[in-house]
């Protein structure tokens, strides 16, 4: 089952990124978004990061000015943006990137399951919903993944392939070539909250916030034991404020919804509180620290 034409739904953040390392591994890529406006982003996005690329490569001495242009011309030449999901019809891979809505991500996968051709494979970027309920809204839930890529995805070399206990095992062994050749660590997961990264990460920023809250340690402490005595590259304050606090707490308000006994789940009040503020880290120039830009103030 070899995948040579990919569709992705939505270009944003996420998606534009998969358009792109689907490309640059030769395949060719139909992006589709809902409105010109955000379509014609995330391919100026797509068009900037390829021709980046191709001058590093230059810088590098790992290809003449003539080869990474060319390169890079046939990278953006096999990607076609559409704003009809009938576009989507011939392709082997469909991957869902749209807003974090699982009513929305249902309705468009039922679209999906009625207009795609009958070998193709469905696969979801979520970051919190059950992929099994995507699975059956689409349909066909035995051709059904989850591919969870991590943000900035052309940087980011790892990709969760999660299936559900209906996915059929030749369906899974192709979405994880998949990985694979847009050049990703694939790891397996079943479809569970959070798959792995998420259901260790999440769970941890809650802890830090608890120990913050019970003035165990400040906020610089806590992030600075983490960073100095694991070795890792930002303390789980910083990180929390990284991801977006608004973001943390829907992941969380989800997961509480489906398990409300799950301990590592509780929310922190002072997450809450941050939130009603306005205060969603980074995005709006403060959360748990004050922030300029990328950059803590
Ligand atoms: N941001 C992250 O770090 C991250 C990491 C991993 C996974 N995800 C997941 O990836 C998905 C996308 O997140 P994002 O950060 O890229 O969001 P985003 O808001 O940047 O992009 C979503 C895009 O989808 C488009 N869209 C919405 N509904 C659509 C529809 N029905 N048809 C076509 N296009 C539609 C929007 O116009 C928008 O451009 C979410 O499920 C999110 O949970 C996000």
């Amino acid at each position: 089952m070899e995948i040579k034409k990919v569709g992705v739904v939505g270009c944003g953040l996420m998606g534009h990124g998969i358009v792109q390392v689907a490309a640059q591994a030769g395949m060719d890529v139909v992006a589709v978004e809902a409105e010109q406006g955000f379509l014609d982003k995330g391919l100026g996005r797509i068009e900037k990061s390829v021709k980046k690329l191709a001058a590093k490569a230059v810088e590098k001495g790992k290809a003449t000015e003539e080869q990474a242009n060319a390169n890079a011309a046939a990278t953006l030449g096999r990607i076609h943006g559409s704003l009809d999901k009938a576009d989507l019809a011939d392709c082997d891979l469909i991957v869902e990137a749209i807003v974090e809505d699982l009513d929305v991500k249902k309705a468009l996968f039922a679209e999906l399951g009625g207009l795609a051709k009958p070998g193709a494979i469905f696969a979801s970027n979520t970051s919190s919903f059950p992929v099994i309920e995507m699975a059956e809204a689409s349909g066909r839930p035995e051709r059904f993944v989850g591919l969870h890529f991590f943000n900035p995805v052309q940087l980011m070399r790892l990709v969760e392939v999660v299936r559900t206990e209906k996915t059929d095992d030749e369906v899974f062994a192709a979405a994880r070539a998949f990985g694979e050749a847009v050049g990703k660590k694939p790891v397996a997961c079943k479809d569970t909250p959070g798959f792995v990264v998420n259901r260790l990460l999440v769970p941890y920023m809650v802890q830090s916030l608890q120990m913050l809250e019970r003035g165990d340690a400040t906020a610089d402490d806590i992030d600075a034991a983490m960073q100095f005595g694991c070795g890792y590259p930002m303390g789980p304050i910083t990180l929390t404020d990284y991801v977006g606090l608004d973001t943390t707490l829907s992941i969380l308000e989800g997961w509480v919804e489906r398990y409300p006994n799950e301990p590592a789940f509780a929310i922190p009040e002072c997450l809450r509180q941050k939130v009603a503020e306005g205060k969603l880290g980074r995005k709006s120039g403060e959360g748990f620290y004050k922030w300029e830009g990328d950059k803590r103030a």
